[in-house]
């Protein structure tokens, strides 16, 4: 009961069928004065046609009272039997010198009726006769003769006729309204329906929607009205989850991969060396070699553990001024000793002027040793590698360029793809598991910075980091006078 109250369709019908109550009472309210209005100007203009006459008998006949009354007489009575008149002649005393007998003789009535004496003009009062309530309009104009008052005279006219159109109108109106509001709800209730099915069946469908059934869609109608591209929006929103929910499913397939072939030989070592009795010396061999291996595996775990979280910086950390030259300077040394074994030409080029970002420190040293990582596997021996620290603009530019084999160009799109080597034999020799340049990529979105890179096969590569600078420290350091 209560979700039959809580229901759209309900409220747009009864909202549908204020809107319409209000608007037909206003319309009908200003048609029956308008009404009102025309039939007394109607009235009006009659009275003052009879008044013209009347006074011009008046004031030829003013010297013979019974002519004036026996004509009197004869108009309010016989002559008019729908419209029933009323003549009156007055002194200057306002007393009745002769008068028609069409208006009840009420105290009351002669009361209001001396009030209107002195505006001389169209008044109307409600005689209170004993049977009828009738509704007299009357015209009360003076009568001069050479400059000379002579008497009042007042023309009226019973509105019971007139009366009645209009309670007849009023009638009309109180009968068609609520058919009207009836018909209004039904239709009104009906229309909502019709509009809002679209919507119950988006309901049903999106409720069948789940991790495992993503296949659904909305059906599209083709209106091309809100309705429609609410759809597509929900239809665009499951299309993008189920991409995100493929991605996730891939990326924990991968590791699970990723760690069975490390364990698998792990266990086949250790199995081997366990089969027949061996010398303390083999033992240590397969130890010393199973821990190498253990040490890979738990860097892959750390970097697993990096990339599920992808959170971004706290508060604290964007605060945090990091000095980025002792920090590339510090990993390029930890690397020199291995750019050396492998016969590279290491060299590096780190701005004098002291260059800040905001962040955290290991983080912005995870981007930097994966990119001089990388330069040094992916070299040839005695080619150069080069690391650069620049300011650019409002970056921090971080450049590491290697001779080494470049990417190829196929491949260049995926290479931030996790798991993603572009020569996986070669790569896994060399020991990588494919997810550098996926953390790497990760930690310069959440600065909000910009990484790019250009590569020819056989020529080198170079990746450009550009890491936003520390807000509150100034772009330009004032130059130290020398
Ligand atoms: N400096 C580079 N020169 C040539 N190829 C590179 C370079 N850096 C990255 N790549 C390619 O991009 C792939 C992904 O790099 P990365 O995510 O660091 O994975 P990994 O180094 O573990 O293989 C590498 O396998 C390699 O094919
Ligand atoms: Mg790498």
């Amino acid at each position: 009961m209560r979700s039959k109250f809580n229901s759209f369709g309900l409220r747009i019908t009864l909202w549908y069928v204020l809107l319409f109550l209000v608007s037909s009472v206003i319309i009908s309210l200003c048609l029956y004065h308008q009404l009102k209005f025309q039939l007394y100007e109607e009235v009006d203009l009659f009275l003052a046609d009879e008044m013209n006459e009347f006074k011009q008998f008046v004031s030829e006949h003013h010297q013979s009272l019974s002519l004036i009354e026996s004509q009197m007489q004869k108009e309010s009575l016989s002559m008019r039997k729908d419209y029933q008149m009323y003549y009156g002649v007055f002194d200057s005393q306002r007393n009745a010198v002769v008068e028609s007998s069409a208006l009840p003789q009420d105290p009351e009535v002669r009361d209001v009726k001396s009030s209107v004496f002195p505006a001389l003009e169209v008044k109307e009062y409600k005689t209170r006769g004993e049977t009828n309530n009738d509704v007299v309009r009357i015209l009360t104009k003076k009568v001069y003769s050479q400059n000379e008052f002579i008497r009042y005279l007042q023309v009226g006219m019973n509105m019971s006729r007139i009366e009645k159109t209009l309670m007849n109108f009023r009638k009309n109106i109180m009968i068609t309204i609520p058919i009207f509001l009836l018909l209004s709800l039904v239709g009104g209730f009906i229309l909502a329906r019709r509009n809002l099915l679209p919507v119950s069946q988006m309901i049903k469908t999106a409720s069948r929607i789940s991790g495992s059934n993503l296949e659904e869609r909305l059906p599209v109608r083709g209106t091309g009205d809100e309705l429609d591209k609410l759809a597509q929006t929900f239809n665009n929103m499951i299309h993008r989850i189920k991409e995100a929910y493929q991605k996730l499913a891939q990326f924990s397939s991968d590791a699970a991969h990723e760690l069975r072939t490390p364990i698998t030989s792990l266990m086949g070592d250790i199995e081997e060396v366990l089969s027949h009795p061996a010398s303390p010396e083999k033992y240590r061999v397969v130890l010393m070699s199973s821990l190498e291996e253990l040490a890979r595996l738990k860097q892959l775990v750390n970097s697993l553990l990096f990339l599920s979280r992808e959170s971004k910086p706290n508060d604290k950390e964007r605060n945090t001024a990091v000095e980025l030259n002792s920090l590339v300077r510090d990993i390029v040394e930890l690397f020199e000793p291995v750019a050396k074994e492998a016969d590279n030409n290491f060299r590096h080029d780190i701005s004098q002027e002291p260059i800040y970002m905001q962040g955290e420190k290991c983080r912005v040293e995870q981007i930097v040793s994966n990119l001089i990582d990388n330069a040094i596997r992916y070299s040839s021996p005695g080619g150069a590698i080069r690391v650069q620290l620049r300011k650019n603009g409002p970056f921090a530019e971080i450049i590491v360029a290697d001779e080494g084999i470049g990417i190829p160009e196929q491949d260049q799109s995926r290479i931030f793809d996790r798991f993603y080597r572009s020569d996986p034999s070669r790569s896994r020799n060399t020991g990588g598991f494919g997810l550098g340049l996926s953390i790497v990529k990760s930690i310069v979105d959440s600065y909000n910075g910009r990484i790019s890179f250009h590569s020819i096969v056989d020529q080198g590569t170079t990746f450009i980091v550009g890491l936003p600078l520390h807000a509150a420290l100034p772009l330009v350091v004032p130059s130290q006078p020398s």
